[in-house]
């Protein structure tokens, strides 16, 4: 699958690595959380195939909403500037919920939404994310749950988009 512009792709983190992890953090959640369902808010859009495999390792009640957040001027440097675009229609009043990522990256996202959501009065919140990059963090945000910690990379696959393409790659690869 090469474009955009026959960009070389170089494998990460396999497919079986990936799905073993998850597997791992799926079990992890349900040991964390004793009784009642979970929400789990995956963010639109990188978030849709880790969240969906996600769901699937933990063996209990999940519910599952998405959240839509848009970035602006979040060049390779800036901080940017988020802004809802799409909400969840449902009370999150006493509820569990867990934030589903496909990466951390200068945390301004997982800063803005949690600070929405905490409004909600939930009972409580965490984040999953696949992949960290906490050598980008400009806020002080980490992940309950964290897949892998990645290097400084354009990566790609498992949701994760260049351009809108690539999200389908079955593993994360770095674009070189
Ligand atoms: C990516 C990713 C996270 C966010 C993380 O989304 O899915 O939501 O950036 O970056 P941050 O920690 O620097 O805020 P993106 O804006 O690329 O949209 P997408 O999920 O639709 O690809």
């Amino acid at each position: 699958m090469p474009e955009p512009s026959e960009s070389k792709l170089r494998v990460l983190i396999p497919r079986d690595k990936i799905h073993a992890r998850i597997q791992e953090m799926g079990e992890q959640i349900h040991k964390d959380y004793p009784e009642g369902p979970i929400y789990m808010i995956g963010i639109l859009k990188g978030s849709w195939i880790f969240l969906a495999d996600l769901v699937r390792a933990i063996p209990r009640h999940v519910r599952v909403e998405f959240i839509g957040i848009s970035s602006y001027g979040r060049g390779k440097t800036s901080s940017g500037e988020v802004r809802l675009t799409k909400d969840i229609d449902v009370s999150l009043e006493g509820m569990d919920i867990i934030v589903v990522e496909d990466i951390v990256d200068t945390g301004v996202t997982l800063t803005y939404l949690i600070h929405l959501l905490e409004q909600r009065k939930p009972r409580s919140i965490k984040v999953a994310t696949l992949l960290d990059k906490p050598s980008r963090r400009l806020r002080p945000i980490q992940a309950t749950y964290c897949g892998f910690t990645v290097p400084d990379e354009f990566v790609v696959g498992y949701g994760l988009d260049f351009a809108e393409d690539y999200r389908n790659l079955p593993e994360i690869c770095v674009v070189e």
